[in-house]
């Protein structure tokens, strides 16, 4: 069975467009493949953290994934801190990688523009993100527009790393979900919706309450013009919401076209909200009820120790192919 490998950072609250780009299709994935699943919080420190947010958002993250439908018994859901080979591998990686390619990694660009003073963990981040995909030896990777550069940077490690110590690891492959969309901020549709927005108004949370996403969906920018019709360049905002309409309802983006002929976009709007509302409250109880629990904390246990059996056979390999003496 092929392996996949996939995470999300606790560097906010999770947002619809996490759900709907991300989570939806690891439900799916699980049935089909050995997944494994992380909350990747050595990549959340690539920005600073709060020590308590962090440790909150860790547990929240983990929850959600519960929540949404990951079934522990089919996947692997755990903390990446909690399987320290991700972050040895990180480093001997590191030592593969030049200078240019991570400054060519738009992302790395997009991140630090306009900052004065920006940490060498967010540099050298994308040799981590190998690590975490190859110390599984991964075959598929999901991941969107914005992560293809750093999943050609692990395939390149990989075959380099191969190259020069021998044949070991597998060139990952990308993923893309047969759906899947990407989810765009409701006060500006040409940045995506973003958990570490300032502005909570911009994303939903999966966690809002009813009324909040209500008004959240309400205020959402929209263009001065009447027409419910699907067309992002010409019509952004409204041909998001559509697309937010399709993934939680299941109709097509032409039904609601048809749907919302000569409608106004309040109505619109108003119905927008319900559908949200119904999409993630089943959710919210399942989360509520994971999180008094506290079942939480012993899946991330029994997920670390199974990733650490692989994990730790993948780094003593590669550090004996590079030439470690061993530890007695
Ligand atoms: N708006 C989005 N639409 C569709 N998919 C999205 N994803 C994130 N935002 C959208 C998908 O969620 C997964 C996890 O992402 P991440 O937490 O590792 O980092 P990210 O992509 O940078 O997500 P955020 O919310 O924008 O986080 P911050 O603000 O911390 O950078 C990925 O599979 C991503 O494609």
């Amino acid at each position: 069975m092929k392996t996949v490998l996939s995470g999300i950072q606790p560097s906010g609250k999770l947002t619809l467009g996490n759900y709907i780009g991300a989570m939806k299709n690891f439900v799916k994935l699980q049935n089909d493949y050995q997944c494994n699943f992380m909350v990747v919080d050595l990549h959340a420190i690539t920005v600073p953290q709060e020590p308590e947010a962090l440790r909150e958002q860790s547990e929240a993250v983990a929850a959600l994934f519960i929540a949404a439908g990951i079934d522990p018994n089919k996947a692997n859901v755990y903390m990446q801190s909690h399987v320290p080979p991700h972050a040895e591998l990180g480093w001997l990686l590191t030592t593969l990688t030049s200078m240019g390619e991570l400054e060519r990694m738009t992302q790395f660009k997009d991140k630090s523009a306009g900052k004065d003073s920006v940490g060498a963990g967010l540099f050298v981040y994308p040799a981590l993100m190998a690590a975490d995909i190859l110390v599984y030896n991964a075959d598929l990777v999901p991941v969107g527009e914005d992560q293809k550069q750093h999943l050609e940077l692990a395939r390149d490690l990989a075959g380099r790393f191969n190259h020069r110590f021998g044949d070991y690891f597998t060139i990952p492959e990308p993923y893309i979900p047969e759906v899947g969309a990407r989810i765009m901020s409701l006060d500006d549709a040409s940045k995506k919706m973003s958990k570490s927005n300032p502005n909570p108004g911009s994303y939903i949370a999966l966690l809002d309450p009813p009324d909040v996403i209500r008004k959240k969906i309400s205020r959402a920018t929209t263009d001065s013009g009447k027409e419910i019709r699907y067309a992002p360049d010409e019509k952004p905002e409204i041909s998001n919401l559509m697309s937010i309409y399709s993934q939680c309802s299941g109709m097509s983006l032409q039904e609601i076209q048809d749907k919302y002929e000569g409608q106004m976009y309040g109505g619109f709007k108003k119905d927008l909200g319900e559908v949200i509302v119904a999409t993630l409250e089943p959710l919210q109880q399942k989360y509520d009820e994971i999180r008094k629990s506290g079942q939480i904390h012993d899946i991330l246990a029994q997920g670390a120790d199974k990733a650490m059996e692989k994990a730790s056979r993948t780094v003593a390999e590669v550090k004996e192919r590079m030439g470690f003496l061993p530890a007695k």
